[in-house]
């Protein structure tokens, strides 16, 4: 029978979740489980497939209502505070079976906007434990989105229209990346075209964003390879063919995708 919630409730006394520093309750069954009644025709063919659980490499979701990565643009230093405990959080007692947390940012460079989340120093992981502390809890998994905004960065949130911030209201367009030197379009900033060093000093950002999602209790990682952001540029076909090393068969700066 071993140690199951289930187990370890009274008649009169709920179980708290362990290792909290506040009081919830151990949940019997995962919110968003269907409950299944075979003797009158409910079972995992005859529900609705949303609500069939499915494994992953190990991991196993009660239901397949999973909320997607969508980014607040409220964080202050890339750091996540109680809007996005509460923002998180109502998915999680909703039951969605996993929450991606929006794209946070692997180098400070790599900011959307200068109001992004981020994952670019230790100093961000007990911020992130706090929501991921609430998804938990409530028999929800957690993941993250891992982004560099390439040449989309140094903009403003969409409501105010996506715009170039200047310098003297903390934009950073002379810091903005990109493959080449080519802008995105005339509304942003000229990137630099990145040199072999930093993208290697990108990837290792990559990689140590994920392991400190990790310590943050993460269960799924994420990466942004779309909206023209840093990873999807690389893959665009037109910057492709502007690489010699790959007629000579290696990846050269392609290595971004690939590691
Ligand atoms: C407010 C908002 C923020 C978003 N932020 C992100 C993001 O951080 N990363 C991402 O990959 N997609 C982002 N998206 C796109 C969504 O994740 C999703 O792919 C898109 O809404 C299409 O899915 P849907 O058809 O279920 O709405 C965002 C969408 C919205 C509405």
């Amino acid at each position: 029978m071993g140690d199951s919630a289930e187990n370890q409730y009274t008649d009169f006394r709920s179980v708290a979740v362990d290792g909290l520093p506040f009081f919830t309750p151990k949940q019997r069954i995962p919110v968003g489980t269907a409950i299944l009644d075979p003797e009158n025709g409910i079972t995992e063919e005859t529900i609705t497939p949303a609500f069939r659980p499915i494994t992953i490499r190990g991991k196993t979701f009660q239901n397949r209502i999973w909320v997607a990565p969508m980014c607040m643009y409220s964080c202050q230093d890339g750091m996540l505070s109680d809007f996005h405990v509460a923002h998180y959080g109502q998915w999680a007692m909703r039951s969605s079976a996993l929450i991606t947390i929006e794209a946070a940012a692997v180098t400070l460079r790599g900011r959307n906007t200068p109001q992004d989340a981020g994952l670019w120093s230790d100093n961000h992981i007990a911020p992130l434990k706090r929501v991921v502390d609430l998804i938990h809890p409530q028999s929800q998994k957690a993941a993250i989105q891992l982004q560099h905004a390439g040449r989309k960065c140094g903009v403003c949130p969409p409501w105010l229209g996506l715009r170039l911030v200047p310098d003297e209201f903390g934009g950073y367009a002379k810091d903005v990346q990109g493959p080449t030197a080519e802008p995105w379009n005339e509304n942003y900033a000229t990137p630099g075209e990145m040199t072999e060093e930093e993208i290697w000093e990108t990837i290792n950002g990559y990689g140590q964003a994920a392991r400190r999602a990790v310590a943050a209790g993460i269960d799924v990682i994420a990466i942004h390879g779309a909206h023209g952001y840093l990873v999807h540029s690389f893959a665009s076909p037109a910057i492709v063919a502007a690489y010699k090393e790959l007629e000579a068969g290696g990846f050269g700066k392609l290595c971004i995708c690939v590691e």
